[in-house]
């Protein structure tokens, strides 16, 4: 089953695509993360990219689709993590997944506006892998340095509050419609996960999701 992981910045999308991709066969596509990686290339879409993300907003629609138009040709399963998040994105996704004979299922993370501040500014990555840590909910062992490389974590410069601020306000404006648009009571494609829970909470509740044997609970004797 592909996902469409669907919240707003600091929900946990990242943090649980990555536990999928390493216990359950998934291949995590995070649009995010494709972009940073055409900024610190400076590619020509990075250069374009860039002024929209340092300023909160998001990046054009053309630009987003035709960055993601090669990326289901692959049919592993996969997690979009961040994408769509737009109504004429996720029109563009349907018509890609009938395309491919595919078909996902849309996870929201359900989850209070006034917590997301504290995980983005408390936020540490790996750049290389996109991997996160949590300076108080989910520590490196080393502070600041990343577990599995042995290299230094950033803070991404979008997480400063006044970005937070509009990266906020575009989730409500442009991404909030795709809860409808995924919950059509004529095709409901819509599926939520309580993402106020604690990090390991959130991870069983997607394990039962999507049946993956190593993120079940042992049955006890
Ligand atoms: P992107 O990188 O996708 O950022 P985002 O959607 O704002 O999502 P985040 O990565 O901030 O949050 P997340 O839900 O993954 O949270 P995480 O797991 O890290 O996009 C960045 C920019 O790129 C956009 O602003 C836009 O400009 C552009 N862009 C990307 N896609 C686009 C598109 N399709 N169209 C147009 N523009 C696009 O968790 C956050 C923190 O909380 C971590 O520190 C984590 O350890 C902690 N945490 C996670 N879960 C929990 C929990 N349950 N309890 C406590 N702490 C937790």
């Amino acid at each position: 089953m592909n996902l469409i992981f669907l919240g707003p910045p600091g929900a946990g999308k990242g943090t649980q695509a990555k536990v999928l991709e390493e216990h359950c066969g998934y291949r995590q596509i995070s649009t995010g993360d494709i972009l940073r990686r055409h900024v610190a290339e400076g590619t020509p879409l990075g250069v374009e990219a860039k002024s929209f993300m340092d300023r909160g907003d998001l990046v054009p629609d053309d630009l987003i689709i035709r960055m993601m138009e090669h990326e289901l040709v692959n049919p592993a399963e996969v997690i979009l993590d961040g994408f769509p998040r737009t109504v004429p994105q996720a029109r563009a996704l349907d018509a890609l997944l009938v395309s491919h004979k595919r078909g996902a299922v849309a996870v929201l993370f359900d989850v209070d506006f006034d917590v997301l501040t504290e995980r983005l500014t408390g936020r540490w990555t790996h750049p290389a892998s996109g991997r996160t840590y949590h300076a108080v909910f989910n520590p490196p062992q080393i502070p600041g340095i990343d577990d599995v490389t042995g290299e230094p974590l950033i803070q991404r410069p979008d997480d400063r509050p006044e970005t937070i601020r509009k990266r906020l306000a575009e989730y409500q404006e442009k991404t909030a419609p795709l809860i409808g648009y995924y919950d059509d009571p004529g095709d409901p494609r819509l599926v939520r996960v309580d993402a106020l829970a604690p990090i390991a909470d959130v991870t069983r509740q997607l394990g039962v999701l999507v049946n993956c044997a190593a993120l079940l609970p042992v049955a006890s004797a």
